[in-house]
C-alpha cells in the first residue's frame, strides 16, 4: 500500500522564475495549435530581436517577450467550435490555417475544400462548404475573437499589464486593415501584435521550410499582411547565422528566456504558482464542452479526499496543483475526438491515450514539478496493471496519483459525456465502488464517500 507520509519532493519548491515557468508551459499551446514543441519560444526569439532592432526600451521588452510568448493562450477557446464548422481535425486546421494566405480567395477556398468534412457523405461536405463560403467573415471574426479575447482575458489573469493583454487581443489584425476581429488598420494595430504574428509566420515557413522561404513569404504578404518597416528589419537577418540558429530546439528555452532582460525577471511564489495553475487549468477546460470545469473540480474533490486522508495543508496544496494540471496533455487531443458522439476507433484512443503522457512532459518541463508530472501523468493507471500510458500496478501507483483518479474519475462519471449524460451520483458510486481493487484505492474511495455530503452536489 502507498504511505500517506508527506514525501521529501514536496518541500523542494522555493521560487521560479516567471519566465520559466510560463516558457515552459506554453509548450502546452503550442500542442493546441498543431505546432511543432518550442513554437511559442521561437517566435518570441524573432520577435525580441524585431524588438531589439527597433531599439525598444528594457520595460517594452518585457511586454513584448510575454505578449509573444502567451500569443495562443486563447487557443483552446474556438477549438470545439472549429470542428463544429468544419468536421475535421481542429489541430490540423490551426496548422495548415497558418500556411495560407487568408487574403487570398483562391488559397481559402482551396484550404476550405481541403479541410472539411473529409469523412463525411459527398453532400454534408457540401452543405459544410456552402455555409463556410456564406458565412465566411463573419465566422472567421466570431472565431478569431473568442481566441484573442479569451487569449488577452487570460494575460490579464495572470496578471500581466494591458499592453501584454491588448497585444494578444489584437494579434490577427492585418496592416492593411482586413485582418481580424475587427479590421483595425496600420499603426492602429499595437506594434507587439504586428511584430507578433510576423514572428508567427516567420517560424511557420522556417520550420516547414528555410529561412529563405520565410523571408520570400514576409515579403510576399508586406503591406498588405505586415507593417513593411518590419518586414525590412527582418530582411536584414539574412545572414545573421546566430539569429537562425537561436531557432534551433536544442537548448531553446534557456536561450530565449535570457532575451527578457535581466532585471525584470519576476520571481514567483508559492500563491503565484496556484494561480498559474489554476489559469492553464482552465485552457485545458474551456477546450471541450465535455471538460468544461473539469480541472477545478477534480482538484477540489482531490483535496477533500486528501483532507479526509490527513494530508498535510503543504502537501495537499501541492496535490491540488497537481490535479489541477492532470489533464493539461488534452491541450494536444484534437476535438474531433474529445467531442465526438460516436465510438471512437482504435487510433482515436490512441490519441486520448496520448494525453497522459504529454502531461507528464509538459509539466517535467517545469524545474520545480518533476515528481508532480509523475503523478500527475498517470492518472489512468489502475492497480490491477490495465491501465495507461505505463500499465503501472500496485506500489507503483503512488497514493497522490490514487487520489487524482478517484477524483478524476467521480467527475468523469458524474458529467455529462458526448455520447450520454451524466450518471447520478448514487449511480456513480456504484460505478466506482465495483472498481475497488482492480482500478481504484480502497481508501480514497471510502474518503470521497464520506466527503460527499460536504460539496452539495445535485
Ligand atoms: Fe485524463
Ligand atoms: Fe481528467
Amino acid at each position: 500500500m502507498a504511505s500517506s507520509a508527506q514525501p521529501e519532493y514536496i518541500e523542494t519548491f522555493a521560487s521560479a522564475s516567471l519566465v520559466q515557468i510560463i516558457g515552459a508551459i506554453s509548450f502546452a499551446l503550442d500542442l493546441t495549435e498543431g505546432q511543432p514543441a518550442g513554437h511559442a519560444l521561437r517566435c518570441t526569439w524573432i520577435g525580441m530581436h524585431i524588438g531589439q532592432a527597433l531599439g525598444l526600451s528594457e520595460t517594452n521588452l518585457v511586454d513584448l517577450y510575454y505578449t509573444i510568448l502567451l500569443k495562443d493562450a486563447g487557443c483552446s477557446s474556438n477549438a470545439a467550435r472549429l470542428w463544429e464548422l468544419y468536421g475535421e481535425d481542429d489541430r490540423l486546421i490551426k496548422k495548415d490555417f497558418k500556411t495560407i494566405d487568408s487574403q487570398n480567395v483562391l488559397q481559402l477556398a482551396r484550404f476550405i475544400f481541403q479541410h472539411t468534412g473529409n469523412n463525411e457523405h459527398l453532400l454534408d461536405k457540401m452543405h459544410r462548404i456552402l455555409n463556410l463560403g456564406r458565412q465566411g467573415e463573419a465566422l472567421a471574426t466570431e472565431l478569431i475573437q473568442t481566441r484573442c479575447e479569451r487569449g488577452a482575458d487570460i494575460a490579464r489573469q495572470l496578471g500581466f499589464n494591458q499592453t501584454v493583454s491588448t497585444g494578444i487581443q489584437y494579434l490577427d489584425e492585418h496592416w492593411n486593415g482586413k485582418g481580424h476581429p475587427v479590421g483595425l488598420k496600420g499603426k492602429a494595430i499595437p506594434l507587439f501584435s504586428r511584430i507578433a504574428l510576423l514572428s508567427q509566420v516567420i517560424d511557420v515557413f522556417h520550420q516547414t521550410g528555410s529561412r529563405h522561404a520565410a523571408l520570400h513569404e514576409i515579403r510576399q504578404r508586406s503591406g498588405h499582411w505586415f507593417d513593411p518597416e518590419l518586414v525590412t528589419i527582418v530582411q536584414r537577418f539574412v545572414d545573421d547565422e546566430p539569429f537562425w540558429q537561436g531557432l534551433a530546439q536544442n537548448g531553446l528555452e534557456a536561450r530565449v528566456s535570457a532575451l527578457c532582460p535581466d532585471s525584470n525577471h519576476i520571481m514567483i511564489d508559492e500563491t503565484k504558482l496556484d494561480h498559474i495553475a489554476e489559469v492553464f487549468a482552465s485552457i485545458v477546460d474551456i477546450k471541450s464542452p465535455y471538460t468544461h470545469d473539469h480541472s477545478r473540480r477534480v482538484s477540489q474533490y482531490a483535496d477533500g479526499i486528501a483532507e479526509e486522508l490527513q494530508l498535510s495543508a503543504t502537501h495537499r496544496r501541492w496535490l491540488r496543483r497537481g490535479a489541477l494540471l492532470h489533464d493539461v496533455g488534452k491541450l494536444g487531443v484534437s476535438n474531433h475526438i474529445l467531442d465526438k458522439p460516436g465510438k471512437l476507433d482504435e487510433d482515436e484512443w490512441e490519441a486520448v491515450r496520448r494525453h497522459a503522457t504529454f502531461t507528464t512532459e509538459i509539466l517535467q518541463r517545469i524545474f520545480h514539478f518533476q515528481e508532480m508530472a509523475i503523478i500527475a501523468g498517470a492518472h489512468h493507471e489502475r492497480l490491477d496493471g490495465k491501465g495507461y500510458p505505463l500499465q503501472l500496478q500496485d506500489e507503483q501507483i503512488t497514493l497522490e496519483t490514487r487520489i487524482i483518479t478517484t477524483a478524476d474519475i467521480f467527475d468523469a462519471i458524474t458529467a455529462a459525456r458526448p455520447y450520454r449524460g451524466p450518471i447520478p451520483i448514487p449511480q456513480a458510486i456504484d460505478i466506482m465502488q465495483k472498481e475497488v481493487g482492480t482500478a481504484l484505492d480502497e481508501r480514497c474511495m471510502t474518503a470521497l464517500c464520506k466527503r460527499l455530503p460536504s460539496w452539495n452536489l445535485s
